[in-house]
């Protein structure tokens, strides 16, 4: 029986509680398509940090390194500074396996509303492909005359055209694989005065590769307008770490919540493992209660079955999704209107995976 070896990471607040949904939709979707899911836990959060002073032990990457992939939940908490619990796990992991790219699929699924639009004439469905390993995510810069009136703050933003590159053609080849062969870049040319001239000029030589590919480029403050407005003129859209991040929040916003999107942290040449968590953060405003939305996270596990070539019970898993959400009385939680519980509209979704048609 083919078998992949899978890392959990579940990480803090809700991550640990959607993650139990999808290790359940895991199991039963594996069965049901018959192959093996070998999950190794790793208990790696904010707690571990208030213990050892450190978010991962020092060989953590490589205890990470031969897995098939990685499933992450969530990570960061009150308590803990966000740069410490970032920086001391999620971003490690994305650099060091060389995750180039951050995959983020934005769609409005049956029976979500979008909150500002009439639900029944928008139609949304594009990727945001983010470039996942620099840019303005940078330990480069300091600080000086630290309480003075005098004090100053350098942070830089770096890009190299290695990077840079390899980011647009996978957004060109995605573009192109998708079958709707319409890419946009989000930039800032206009006020931001090295850097995105750079991608602008990079973007239009690598687009003499693609004739088949049309393009356009929009900067990012008025790109943000037309997510909101104009929701369905776009099918893939590239961009920096930071504008990548910004986007793939308000894309799925647009939709409704973000509890529903899930990402994915590629590395492409498969040289190293790939994780794939939801969008959301630990949302510690409601961790504990056990009403978290737990799709970003089961659709991240479809996408990683996905990356393991396991499509057909990828798509099941989005098949069972929308079905439940497309049903009359589903058991929807808080953040899409209903009163359910994580766990209920976790069964309702493995219970769907069950009835093949
Ligand atoms: P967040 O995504 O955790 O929460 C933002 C809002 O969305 C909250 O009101 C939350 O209740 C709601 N929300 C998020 N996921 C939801 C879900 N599945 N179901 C229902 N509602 C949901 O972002 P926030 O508050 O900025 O960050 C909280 C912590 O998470 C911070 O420590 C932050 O650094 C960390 N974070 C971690 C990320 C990661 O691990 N990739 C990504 C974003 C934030
Ligand atoms: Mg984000």
């Amino acid at each position: 029986m083919r078998s992949y070896e899978i890392a959990v990471v579940p990480g803090d607040g809700i991550g640990t509680e959607v993650m139990t949904e999808a290790l359940r939709v895991l199991d039963r979707v594996s069965s049901e398509f018959g192959f093996g899911l070998k999950f190794r836990h790793f208990d790696w959060s904010c707690e571990t940090y208030r213990k050892t002073g450190r978010m991962m032990p020092e060989d953590g990457i490589d205890r990470l390194r031969d897995h098939d992939s990685i499933l992450l939940g969530a990570v960061g908490f009150p308590g803990v500074p966000d740069h410490i619990s970032l920086w001391g796990l999620l971003i490690p992991i994305r650099r060091e396996f060389d995750q180039y790219v951050s995959l983020r699929p934005v769609r409005l699924l049956p029976g979500l509303t979008p909150p500002l639009r009439d639900g029944a004439s928008a139609d949304v469905d594009f990727w945001v492909v983010r470039e996942n390993t620099e840019g303005e995510y940078s330990q480069v810069g300091g600080r000086q005359g630290t309480g003075t009136d005098q004090e100053m703050v350098v942070q830089v933003a770096t890009f190299t055209r290695r990077a840079t590159d390899r980011i647009l053609r996978y957004a060109f080849d995605f573009s192109r694989g998708l079958g709707r062969p319409n890419l946009t870049l989000a930039t800032k040319s206009n006020g931001i005065y090295h850097s995105m001239p750079y991608w602008d000029e990079r973007f239009a030589e690598i687009s003499a590769e693609y004739p088949d590919v049309a393009t356009s480029q929009e900067h990012i403050d008025i790109l943000c307008a037309k997510f909101v407005l104009q929701p369905e003129r776009f099918d893939v859209v590239v961009g920096s770490n930071l504008f990548g991040d910004i986007l793939s929040d308000l894309g799925p916003g647009v939709t409704g919540t973000i509890g529903v999107a899930p990402s994915a942290n590629i590395n492409p040449e498969r040289v190293h493992p790939s994780m794939f968590e939801p969008v959301h953060g630990s949302a510690p405003d409601i961790a504990g209660q056990g009403i978290a939305n737990p799709i970003g996270q089961i659709w991240s596990a479809a996408m990683l079955l996905d990356h393991l070539g396991e499509e057909e019970a990828g798509a099941h898993v989005m098949r069972a999704i929308e079905t439940v959400l497309g049903s009359a009385g589903a058991p929807l939680t808080p953040d899409l209107g209903g009163r359910a519980a994580t766990g209920e509209l976790g069964s309702a979704i493995v219970n769907a995976i069950g009835e093949r048609g």
